[in-house]
Order: C-alpha cells, then structure tokens, then sequence
C-alpha cells in the first residue's frame, strides 16, 4: 500500500513537477497516466526514494520514503523510465547479476532469471549478449529484472514505451503475473485498460481523478465519439480535428458520412479538459 500526502517537487531551477499531490494506492494494479511532463516520473523517482520530495511525504507498505528509504529498498524495486542494459554480457547474466544483488543464491538466481526472460519473450535471445539486443528487448531484459525480484512493490515506468504489440501484450500477461503490487506509469490508455484496477489521472503535476475505468468513464456513459474536421456543437479541438460526443443512439443520425465514430476510452478524459493529445 502507498500513500502520499502533501507531495510537492520544485526541481532546482523552478519547474514544480508536482504540486502537493495526496493519493492512496492499494490496489494489485495501479496506474498513473499523464502526457509528456505531467510528473508522472518525478512521482515514481520520490516514491521509489531515488529522489527526495522538496515538501510532503509518502509510506509504501508503512514505511517512510524519507527517513526509512533504506528499508523500501529490500522490499520495492524501481525501472527507471530511460533504463537500458549497456553491459557486454548475456541477457540472462545481467539478469542474475541483478538477483544476486538482491540477495538470492546463485541457483535460484539463475533459475528465476531465465525463467523471467522465457515469460517476456526473451526465450530464445537471453544468450545474447544485452548491448547486441534491441532496443525493445533491452527494455524487457529489465522488465524481466523487475518481474523475477519477487519484491512486495514494483514500480514501472513506461515499462512498454517502444515495444511492438505482440511484445506488449507479452509484458502485460508478465506484470499480471507479479505477486507484489505494481505501480505502473504510461501513456497508453489502453494498457492501463488491460492492466490495471486502479487509475491515477495526473496533469500539470496535480492529480485530478482517479477510479476504475468503468468509474473513470462514467460521465461519458452511453456516449460516443465523433471526429469531424467541421465544428459542430460543444467540440474539442485536437490537432486539426473536432471531437464531440453524441448518445450512442443518436450517432447514425448526426454524423456526417466523412466523421468518425469511436467508443470513447480514457483519453476522453484528457479531450474534455481541453488538452491536446500528441498521439
Ligand atoms: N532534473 C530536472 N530538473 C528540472 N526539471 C525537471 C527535471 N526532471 C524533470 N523536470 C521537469 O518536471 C516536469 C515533469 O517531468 P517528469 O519527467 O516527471 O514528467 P513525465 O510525466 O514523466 O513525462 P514523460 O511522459 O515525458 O516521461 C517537466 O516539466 C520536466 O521538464
Ligand atoms: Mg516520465
């Protein structure tokens, strides 16, 4: 369980990241969902004490991340948003190493670790060396760290950025599999769909809903989509085209031949406050 109270974070020139961000997740499956620079890893680097918030404090599982950050470390583990194995040693290796550090015996080191690799899809490749991986199997090497850590909490941050869609669904059967509670962060919509229980919708460093899907989406029920590239009606601009929701029933009728009905999903949320989606 994690709770946060009070979280702010102003780097050192200026920027406030977060703005006094108070939160519970205690859930199997969180996920934090935010555009480019919303703080979704500022949050995951403070919470995973890999940095310190300027004010406010958070507990995992009861323990401070401030003053007992020595203790969330043996029982959370963290893939930081750019990690990349560099090492010009087998996939596997790096993954042992890695266990090893963190206190399993050799054997169960390696059993773990290539019994990880197999669950991302790694199977064939973990001989090779990780520089010589690419940059999507790189990424999964740490998944695979992360996955066999057997740790209480484990934080992923965009643990499927640059990941095909065979090898993301991959990683989603492996993260559903951790025993421990995953705190994920992304920008896929639907990978928190397909994944999590437990939604955090961050914007410019504050919080401002978080539910389940179903709850989340509940003020669009019984609604649709519309992209146009006319306005009409109460409409959000995104990129060149205008999106409106309409009752399901209603669509057929309103919507010309050249606009686009489509069931609505989270990014809804982020449309009808105003912001422009990049992708
Ligand atoms: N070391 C730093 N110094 C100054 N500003 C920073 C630093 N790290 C992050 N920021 C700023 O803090 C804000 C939040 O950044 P953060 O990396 O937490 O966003 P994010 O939600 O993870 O974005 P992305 O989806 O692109 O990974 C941004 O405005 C960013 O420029
Ligand atoms: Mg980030």
């Amino acid at each position: 369980m994690i709770e946060a109270d009070g979280l702010r974070k102003r780097y050192k020139d200026g920027t406030v990241a977060l703005k006094r961000v108070s939160f519970r997740l205690d859930k199997k499956i969180s996920a934090i969902i935010g555009r480019n620079g919303a703080g979704k890893t500022t949050l995951m680097r403070i919470l995973s004490t890999q940095m310190m918030p300027t004010s406010g404090s958070a507990t995992i599982n009861g323990l401070d991340v401030i003053k007992q950050a020595d203790e969330i470390r043996k029982i959370a583990v963290s893939i930081p948003q750019e990690a990349r194995p560099v090492d010009y040693m087998p996939a596997v290796d790096c993954v042992k190493l890695y266990l090893a550090a963190r206190g399993f015996g050799s054997k169960q080191a390696k059993v773990s670790a290539e019994k990880a690799l197999r669950t991302v899809g790694l199977g064939d490749s973990m001989d090779k060396i990780a520089y010589e991986l690419s940059g999507g199997m790189k990424r999964k090497v740490f998944v695979a760290m992360a996955i066999a850590s057997n740790a209480d909490v484990i934080f992923l941050d965009e643990p499927t950025t640059g990941l095909d869609p065979f090898s993301r669904v991959e990683v989603w059967s492996a993260i559903r599999a951790i025993k421990g509670q995953v705190i994920l962060t992304t920008h896929y919509m639907e990978e928190a769909q397909a994944l999590s229980n437990d939604v955090l919708m961050i914007e410019a460093g504050k919080i401002f809903a978080q539910g389940t899907v179903d709850q989340l989406l509940r003020p669009f029920n019984g609604l649709v989509r519309v992209e146009s590239q006319r306005k009409k009606g109460t409409a959000y601009k995104v990129g060149s085209t205008w999106v409106s929701y309409v009752k399901k029933g209603m669509a057929k009728s309103l919507v010309g031949k050249d606009d686009i009905i489509k069931p609505v999903t989270l990014d809804d949320l982020f449309i009808k406050r105003g912001v422009n989606l990049e992708s």
